[in-house]
């Protein structure tokens, strides 16, 4: 699963060439943040068990978490095979100023998803929403329409061979199946503009998979069988339309029983199927039912896509449940993602896995409650010690709390293995293991940690005969139990 190889020019071929080097080296380019050994490194994560089956798995992100927030990005740099920019391609992000472009933030995200070899989704080129302030409202529908062509055109070239599938064209459909009489929808004197753009943006790069995206499309309705329609007339009329995006932001208990029947009526026709924008919102608070039926739900659409072979993968629209658009926009909703706010993996993570097929700890559970408890006085600490484990490898998360009533200035967590687990990579922490004793010490960014706050640091590694998981564990000389 590589990203695309044709470039867009040489001054940019320099530049990814460069940043991808350097994730072999483990250093970092301005902008962009780097996993040391990432590159090439086949490990149980949601990535690699997806492309086992042919998929993909990708993340919508933002380049200010993918540059600010090194949890944020360790998470997308290794869970991840494909990226979509979640705002920074969009056309208010590129050209704020009409004339000027700004590629500079989606140039990084594109360099980020180089350098941890994923590919990305371009999203998106037309849509009513998010477009610059200088658009709406000043133009003839002629005028228009040569700014919507200008606009597909410079865009798509600007990444020519680095994107795998643009949405071309965002939510067109209201939920009657009506289309929305949008600016673009009333220029162009009707719905062409849906065919004008696809081939705008297939000259512009003809490798691009070309998609239509849409929200509540997920099963078989009155909007997705109106994009049904819509899609059969273009390919009647021999657009190139080659892909089907089903948004699914989702209530949880929502996804629908006849996703997966929706989803091969649209590969019956032919064209790709991409589930690009998955969250699951619960009325908080989130408790444990809703937790399991969120992982119930987050399977249900993984195994959806799994059962035809023209759904190319599943993209989550968020890393965790700190950074989400689902808390500002629907007041009383939130915990959507897979990731709770301190990045520690939720049941729906887990779900996940297993419908790829990979193995979940059945012990995760008590050993983070074995592992877990309170400590006292000023040096107290908890460890919660989540491994995720297949034959052969293992991740493990491990969040670390301090209870005491002094902040921490650096830390040094020690522990030993009760198997025969060998750490690989890790991140948050530097580790260094000698037979099964193993100390991590803090990174120069995570040292100081509050009273009462938390830190997260992981690692991946190999077991051949046992992979138990530690139950005890000292943070700065002190014992956590
Ligand atoms: O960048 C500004 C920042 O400078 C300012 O301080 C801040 C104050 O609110 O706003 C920031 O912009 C926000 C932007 O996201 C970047 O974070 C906008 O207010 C906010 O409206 C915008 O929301 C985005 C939303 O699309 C807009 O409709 C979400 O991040 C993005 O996830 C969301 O994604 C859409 C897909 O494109 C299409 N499908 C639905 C999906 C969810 O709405």
């Amino acid at each position: 699963m590589k990203a695309g190889t044709g470039r867009g020019g040489g001054a940019r071929r320099r530049v990814l060439a460069a940043l991808a080097a350097v994730a072999l080296t483990g250093g970092a380019v301005a902008g962009a943040v780097v996993v040391a050994s990432q590159a090439g490194a086949a490990t149980t994560t949601l990535r690699s068990l997806a492309e086992a089956k042919g998929k993909y798995f990708g993340v919508g992100a933002e380049e200010s978490l993918l540059t600010g927030n090194s949890s944020y990005a360790n998470i997308a740099a290794t869970q991840f095979d494909m990226i979509t920019p979640g705002n920074e391609m969009k056309w208010a992000s590129v050209e704020a100023t009409q004339g000027t472009y700004t590629w500079g933030p989606a140039d990084q995200m594109v360099a980020f998803a180089t350098a941890n070899n994923e590919r990305v989704r371009g999203h998106n080129l037309v849509w009513n929403s998010q477009l610059p302030s200088w658009l709406p409202g000043s133009f003839t529908s002629a005028q228009l329409q040569a700014l919507l062509q200008k606009h597909i055109t410079d865009e798509v070239t600007h990444f020519k061979g680095e994107i795998y599938t643009w949405d071309v064209v965002n939510e067109p459909f209201n939920g009657d199946g009506s289309y929305v009489q949008d600016l673009w929808y009333n220029a162009f004197g009707g719905n062409n503009y849906i065919a004008d753009a696809l081939t705008w943006a297939h000259a512009a790069d003809p490798n691009a998979l070309l998609c239509l995206n849409d929200y509540n499309i997920e099963g078989v309705n009155t909007k997705s069988t109106a994009m049904y329609t819509l899609v059969k007339s273009l390919l009647a009329a021999g657009v190139p339309i080659s892909c089907v995006g089903l948004e699914s932001h989702f209530v949880l208990g929502s996804v629908p029983s006849d996703m997966q029947t929706n989803i091969a009526r649209f590969a019956a026709l032919g064209v790709h199927v991409q589930i690009t924008e998955v969250d699951d919102r619960i009325l908080l608070p989130a408790t444990t039912a809703n937790l399991a039926q969120q992982a119930t739900d987050y399977g249900n659409i993984v195994t959806a896509c799994l059962g035809v072979t023209l759904c190319d993968g599943v993209t989550v629209w968020g890393i965790d449940d700190g950074n989400t658009w689902v808390t500002s926009t629907f007041p009383g909703y939130g915990a959507p993602l897979m990731w709770d706010a301190n990045y520690v993996t939720k049941p729906a993570y887990n779900a996940v896995v297993t419908a790829l097929g990979g193995t979940v700890s059945s012990t995760s559970a008590s050993a983070s409650a074995s592992a877990s408890a309170t400590g006292g006085g000023s040096s107290g600490c908890t460890v919660a010690y989540v491994p995720n484990q297949w034959t052969g490898g293992f991740t493990a998360n491990v969040t670390v709390k301090n209870t005491g009533s002094a902040a921490w200035s650096a830390w040094t967590v020690t522990f030993a293995f009760p198997g025969d687990q060998k750490i690989t990579n890790a991140w948050n922490a530097t580790t260094t293991q000698s037979g099964a004793a193993v100390s991590a010490v803090n990174m120069s960014y995570n040292g100081s940690v509050a009273a009462g706050a938390s830190t997260n640091f992981g690692f991946q590694g190999t077991w051949t005969s046992s992979d138990a998981s530690p139950t005890s564990f000292k943070v700065n000389g002190t014992t956590c139990t």
